[in-house]
């Protein structure tokens, strides 16, 4: 069952189209890896499906009847729609707990609250650092923390843009592990990615996008050996 569907999507900045009639299906359950030369248009995919940025045409359909082209950020995240960003957007005079439980939304009733933290703070192993200045992490510590700020309001879609650029191969491996502990049959993760070890780590399907459309869909293996992929971005 597909948890995300996006249809004949076309983003338009004055006379360069970022998407162009792009369209993709997300199975619940599933984690996809979408792929791409720089300015493929990844970012703009996940600033339409988290509403920042609204489409020329197309629709993008979460669940069967709602169309997140037509909706705000805000009812877009408490629809449970929630993503992580290209640059770690954590409040760094905060601690750690702080900024998840600023991650537990608005909606969340504040008996729920600490108990949830405590879920997020075990699952990315943050409970060491929990009263720690969010500034004050190093950087792979950061981007933890900002899936888990992602996490805490237990969303079904996690858009996640990034999440290992800049970290070492050991902080690359325990996001790897984190998300495949993220995995549930009713959520769908969607990575954006530049690092392909990683990708092939923890991706079902990747999805390679090349100016604003799909080049190549299906298994990594399938995609390294696709002679438009390698010749578009994998053989650089
Ligand atoms: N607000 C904007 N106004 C004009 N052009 C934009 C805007 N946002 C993105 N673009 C352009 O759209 C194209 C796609 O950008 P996007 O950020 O989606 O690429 P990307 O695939 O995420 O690349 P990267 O791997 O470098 O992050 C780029 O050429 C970019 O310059
Ligand atoms: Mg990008």
């Amino acid at each position: 069952m597909s948890a995300l569907v996006v249809e004949n999507l076309s983003v338009v900045f004055g006379r360069f189209r970022a998407l162009d009639a792009l369209s993709l299906a997300v199975d619940a359950g599933e984690v996809r890896a979408v792929i791409g030369p720089n300015g493929a248009g990844k970012t703009t995919l996940l600033d339409v499906i988290s509403g920042i940025t609204k489409p020329r045409s197309g629709r993008v359909m979460f669940g069967d009847t709602l169309d997140l082209t037509r909706r705000s950020e805000t009812e877009i995240a408490r629809a449970g729609v929630r993503r992580k960003f290209q640059k770690p957007s954590v409040f760094p005079a905060l601690t750690v707990r702080e900024n998840l439980d600023i991650g537990c939304g608005t909606a969340m009733v504040p008996r729920l609250r600490a108990a949830r933290i405590a879920e997020v703070l075990a699952e990315t192993g943050l409970d060491p650092r929990e009263d720690a200045l969010a500034g004050s992490l190093a950087h792979g510590e950061k981007q933890w923390l900002e899936i888990g700020m992602v996490l805490a309001s237990d969303p079904k879609i996690i858009l996640l843009d990034e999440p290992v650029a800049g970290l070492s191969d050991s902080e690359t491996e325990r996001t790897a592990a984190l998300i495949h502990a993220l995995r549930r049959p009713d959520r769908a993760i969607l990575v954006i990615e530049h690092d392909m070890v990683f990708v092939e780590a923890i991706a079902d399907r990747v999805t390679v996008l090349h100016e604003g459309r799909t080049l190549y869909e299906g298994g990594m293996q399938g995609a390294r050996a696709d002679a438009r992929v390698i010749e578009v971005f994998l053989g650089r």
